[in-house]
């Protein structure tokens, strides 16, 4: 079994505030999008209710989870640990709840994207993005695309992202490059030609 009710609330019991109800929110999303495109809901509600476990840490609480599970963080992240809070929460699912390694890889790349992202990594990704706590402009656009085209919609995501890291002068990971142009390189666009 994946995640029992007992494994379920344990892992919510660490949840607090906002954060608990955004993994609610996530995990409802991720289920739906799971039926929605064919991949297990279970799978990726257990991924969405573990995918911001270690989001609450502080940037020297990120370096020492990398430290103890032999994450190298990239110049990128060393600069900003708390972009690490994918890949540490996904090293906890792995060490302590005995995740399967494709739940634990799209825990990883929930908050970059990657390269040939997976099905399971991109309902993460998209529940992450327009689970129904979260409020900011371009959402319900997300939403729209999220009803016909998982692609489409995930590429519109990647762009508003882009924009809002380039307008504000941060800093972009090299995985969410690979993951945009991945995206283009197959053909795929939001907007209606
Ligand atoms: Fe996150
Ligand atoms: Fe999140």
């Amino acid at each position: 079994m994946l995640c029992n009710d007992e494994m379920r609330k344990g892992i919510l019991s660490r949840l607090r505030g906002y954060r608990y109800e955004h993994s609610l929110g996530v995990e409802r999303a991720a289920r739906r999008l799971a039926e929605q495109y064919g991949e297990d809901p279970d799978r990726a509600g257990t991924a969405a209710i573990l995918h911001d476990i270690t989001k609450h840490l502080s940037p020297q609480e990120q370096l020492n989870l990398c430290e103890k599970y032999g994450i190298i963080p990239c110049a990128v992240e060393k600069s900003e640990p708390k972009m690490l809070h994918g890949k540490t929460a996904a090293a906890i699912a792995r060490a302590e709840y005995g995740m399967p390694e494709e739940i634990c890889q799209a825990i990883a790349c929930h908050t970059t994207g990657r390269n040939r992202m997976t099905l399971l990594d991109k309902i993460l990704y998209l529940a992450d993005y327009i689970e129904e706590t979260r409020d900011f402009p371009g959402v319900d656009q997300a939403r729209e695309l999220a009803k016909t085209s998982i692609d489409r919609a995930l590429l519109y995501c990647y762009d508003q992202t882009l924009i809002e890291l380039v307008t504000r002068g941060k800093l972009i990971h090299s995985d969410t490059i690979a993951a945009y142009n991945d995206m283009i390189r197959q053909g795929i666009r939001w907007r209606e030609a």
